[in-house]
């Protein structure tokens, strides 16, 4: 989480730059944002607590730079405080950061007894003591960097600006993403290419333990060990309006407006490896892609009679595994960069197993660990609250599934030609949005819901409850539709809002007599189902239709009602739909 920027150059003005790129990283987090930049010699810095539109105010435009960092933040150590924002200065240094310092108490403690005194109470202060320390021994930056890199236990994104130093940008990467954008007697550092995609779509990526020496003509790079490295430039497809509104309301909206184009792409490009020896899938992820996961799990079990468990990457990594050479380790990442899911990675690769990829960033951090990627093409996705992403991932999970399946059965053996015709039949419900738009109006005032639902239903109510929470704030709970009278039943009141999803024809029945069993006890039923599969009766209020699609596909054609119903709540309760309170969109810490 935190977005970082930097600029160094002859032709813009340091601040535009900066400004505009925390914009376009303000999905990272945005408790709070701020810049340092040189104007005649002297060090600025400007910082404000909320969105970057309140640092905008404090901002000089008329100040000329040539050099500068710029920092968004998700805050982890320390409150939403302006003394707690970035950037951090220490006598000569100054730096923004991304990461934990996980041994910040330790070197807080050591250089407190070396007399420094410290003004907020963040990891990254500390950083930044300790890196102008190191640099006092011997006046040389990069000596710093490599003394601080043996010191500094943790993830780190860095820059640096150094007093004594104003041509010079300096970058230091660990565990948390950074790219250097390579321009015309400028350069430019980000979290992400697109944050600086208006200026330049050339860009090298760093390793990690890597660093760079920039300067507006040149770009040094050193590798964990120390020795300078071939820079690989690399071309960076996305255009910038991919990461504009387009004439939407919001992100979101245009997100899920794009899903029929992003299946289209994401079939074309799809090339399943073979899967057949493995003996099992383990599947790990978090938040929505673990929810991808479970729509997956179900496909892969019922149809390529592969057995498959789905694992919280931030549960995988602490727990006892028992894992087999014959395992396959599928890791699902929207940003290829969250740090549970990295790290799954990395422990499945320590025991000798193989893992695939599904990602959405190329050359993210998850996507070069993994043994074999296979890339969802949904383009930059901005708004905090995935949709297209979890589809792409969802409609990937759907190929491996027929890919395995060993007798490709009546209901699925046209998938290839269904695929075809999948972005149709997400367009015909898309066109339905006044109807789910009319659904949120009568329940957008309610303090809790439910989304109930057996099988796949049951992981498509998983994300759909997710979207309403993150974006609406409004309580909801998903529940196997069986489990409910367990318990949780007694929370039905009058007009509770209960989804029931129903697309499942096996275990169809079965959910109607638990919307019985609700309705009965006053809910407010709105039933989704296919329009093969629909049933009357007085178990429901209202009805979302939806087109019988391929069974590897219909949750995809499911989700839509669920991402519209979630988005017109929040917009009904006047929420800040693409930027939620307290979430970031790529979550770096653990
Ligand atoms: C955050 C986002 C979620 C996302 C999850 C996993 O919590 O808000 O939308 O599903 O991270 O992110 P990833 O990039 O690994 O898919």
């Amino acid at each position: 989480m935190c977005g970082i920027v930097g600029y160094i150059g002859k032709g813009k003005k340091a601040l535009n730059v900066l400004i505009d790129g925390l914009k376009h990283l303000e999905y990272r987090g945005y408790d709070s944002a701020g810049v340092a930049y040189i104007k005649d010699n002297k060090l600025f810095i400007e910082k404000a607590t909320g969105r970057i539109i309140n640092l905008e105010k404090k901002i000089n435009y008329e100040h000329k730079s040539n050099l500068g960092i710029g920092h968004t933040r998700w805050a982890t150590h320390g409150g939403v405080t302006k003394a707690n924002s970035h950037p951090h200065s220490s006598e000569k240094v100054t730096i923004v950061h991304n990461g934990i310092i996980e041994n910040y108490i330790e070197l807080k403690d050591k250089l407190l007894k070396k007399g420094y005194k410290f003004k907020s109470e963040t990891d990254t202060e500390v950083a930044a003591v300790l890196l102008n320390d190191l640099y006092k021994e011997d006046n040389n930056v990069l000596k710093a960097i490599e003394k601080f890199k043996k010191e500094a236990k943790g993830a780190y994104a860095i820059a640096i600006i150094c007093e004594d130093d104003l041509n010079t940008l300096y970058a230091i990467k660990k565990n948390s993403p950074l790219i250097i954008g390579l321009g015309k007697e400028e350069n430019y550092i980000a979290s992400d290419v697109p944050a600086i995609i208006s200026y330049t779509n050339k860009y090298i990526t760093l390793d990690d333990g890597s660093y760079a020496k920039i300067t507006k003509d040149t770009v040094e790079v050193y590798d964990a060990n120390n020795e300078p490295v071939k820079l690989k430039i690399k071309t960076y497809e996305g255009t910038s309006e991919a990461i504009s509104k387009c004439g939407y309301d919001h992100y979101m909206l245009k997100e899920i407006n794009e899903q029929p184009d992003v299946i289209k792409r994401t079939s074309e490009s799809i090339k399943v490896p073979d899967l057949s020896k493995y003996k099992r899938i383990v599947i790990v992820a978090c938040g929505s892609a673990m929810h991808a996961g479970l729509v997956g799990k179900n496909l892969i079990e019922t149809y390529g009679d592969l057995p498959v468990e789905v694992e919280i990457a931030s549960e995988f990594r602490y727990k006892k595994l028992f894992l087999n050479k014959s395992d396959l380790v599928i890791a699902i990442s929207q940003s290829g960069e969250t740090a549970d899911t990295l790290e799954a990675v990395k422990i499945a690769k320590k025991q000798g197993i193989k893992t695939l990829g599904i990602i959405n960033v190329k050359e993210s951090s998850i996507a070069r660990e993994v043994d074999e990627v296979i890339y969802t093409v949904a383009g930059p996705e901005i708004a905090v609250a995935t949709t297209k992403a979890y589809s792409a991932q969802v409609l990937v999970l759907s190929y491996i599934a027929y890919s395995l399946s060993k007798n490709k059965n009546k209901e699925i053996e046209n998938f290839i030609t269904d695929v075809k015709k999948l972005p149709n039949n997400m367009q015909e419900v898309l066109s339905n949005e006044k109807e789910y738009e009319n659904i949120a109006k009568k329940i957008h005032k309610k303090a809790n819901m439910f989304y109930i639902g057996r099988s796949i239903d049951y992981a498509l109510g998983m994300e759909g409850s997710l979207k309403i929470k993150e974006i609406s704030y409004l309580h909801s709970e998903a529940y196997a539709a069986g489990e409910l009278k367990h318990g949780t039943i007694s929370l039905i009141e009058k007009d509770t809002p209960v989804i029931g999803i129903v697309t499942d024809k096996s275990i169809a029945d079965k959910t109607i007599s638990n919307l019985k069993e609700v309705t009965s006890r006053g809910a407010n039923v709105i039933y989704l189902t296919t329009n093969k599969l629909v049933k009357e009766g007085d178990f429901y209020n209202e009805k979302i239709l939806i087109p019988e699609v391929n069974p590897l596909l219909e949750p995809l054609v499911s989700i839509i009602p669920l991402q519209l119903i979630a988005y017109h709540v929040a917009k009904l309760n006047k929420c800040d739909i693409d930027k939620p309170k307290n979430l970031a969109k790529s979550v770096t810490v653990e």
